[in-house]
């Protein structure tokens, strides 16, 4: 069964995802590290201890990440708008009992490739700080990590925090820009995947009614993040992002992916714009994108499928 480490910043799709994923037989999640991105890093570790608590998996370490960005000049911003001022809706959260290891988030990633050589699946939920980190400090990353999905990016499509970045990739969009070029075998699910895969109002009233081990905290949960997409996107439904992630890790087949180049903007009006090449022609003025290592990145979904397994688990 497939070892996964959990990056994330939860975050109320993160949090369907953690869930999902102790739900999933497939896999074992030997631990989780955390991120800023959706709240602050001290916060993000928090909401991961509280979400452990609630699934009684305490078992389960959980690093603390980098506090500041790769990428210089950034300012942290939270994302109070679409998961809640503190990441889990708007509900009051007691301080969890449990503490992160003493290990930084980049120090067990690393520590767990190289014990694990080729075996260990890290699903990437939020920025990629902490996953370029690790290949910056470890040489041998890249070729111990097994693969690395990455819920990231928006191929050929628009962004969701503006029209050309989706939030991951723009809260540090120096890191990711490491990770895709660095010759690990990274999978990329980005927007033109992610927005096709969307919970409807009657999923969750199904949630609220379930006697499911996670459904109705979820369903509850979920309340902000469905003001948000009515907000944003007029919809009554949500896009399940981090999910489809950590299923496409689970479950490959849930996705099919074309291979190329990925390089991330890093400044400027465009910063956190992601471009994927896969032509294989090399005339001059793209040998400096194909002399690069190549990426996966999906281009299809069986987004049915993916709803259904998420509401099953
Ligand atoms: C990503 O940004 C965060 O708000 C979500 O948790 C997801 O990881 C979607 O762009
Ligand atoms: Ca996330």
């Amino acid at each position: 069964i497939k070892k996964i480490i959990i990056d994330t910043d939860p975050g109320i799709d993160d949090a369907i995802a953690i869930f999902v994923a102790l739900q999933s037989p497939e896999i074992e999640v030997i631990g989780i590290t955390t991120i800023f991105g959706n709240v602050h890093t001290t916060l993000s570790t928090r909401n991961a201890l509280h979400l452990l608590e609630i699934a009684g998996r305490t078992d389960i370490p959980v690093a603390e990440g980098s506090h500041v960005t790769i990428t210089e000049g950034m300012k942290l911003q939270s994302s109070g708008y679409v998961h809640g001022t503190e990441g889990l809706g708007n509900q009051n959260i007691s301080p969890p009992k449990g503490k992160p290891i003493e290990q930084t988030a980049t120090e067990f990633l690393i520590q767990q490739a190289s014990l694990y050589p080729g075996k260990i699946t890290v699903v990437a939920l939020g920025p990629l700080t902490n996953i370029a980190l690790a290949i910056q400090l470890d040489p041998g990353f890249f070729k111990n990590v097994g693969q690395i999905v990455v819920l990231g990016g928006a191929f050929a499509v628009n962004g969701n925090v503006n029209p050309a970045a989706e939030a991951n990739i723009f809260k540090d969009p120096t890191a990711a820009d490491i990770v895709f070029t660095s010759g690990a075998d990274v999978l990329a699910v980005g927007l033109n995947i992610t927005h096709q895969v969307v919970l409807t109002d009657s999923d969750r009233g199904e949630l609220a009614k379930s006697n499911g081990k996670f459904a109705k905290y979820l369903s509850k949960l979920l309340d902000v993040y469905f003001d948000y997409h009515h907000t944003a996107y007029s919809t009554r439904g949500v896009f399940l992002h981090d999910p489809t992630a950590l299923l496409a890790a689970v479950n490959p087949s849930l996705v099919t992916y074309s291979e190329g180049v990925v390089r991330v903007q890093t400044v400027g009006l465009t910063k956190g714009l992601t471009i994927f090449y896969n032509k294989k022609k090399r005339y001059d003025e793209v040998t400096e994108w194909c002399a690069r290592p190549s990426v996966k990145v999906a281009v299809t979904v069986d987004a049915p499928k993916v709803i259904k397994l998420a509401m099953e688990r």
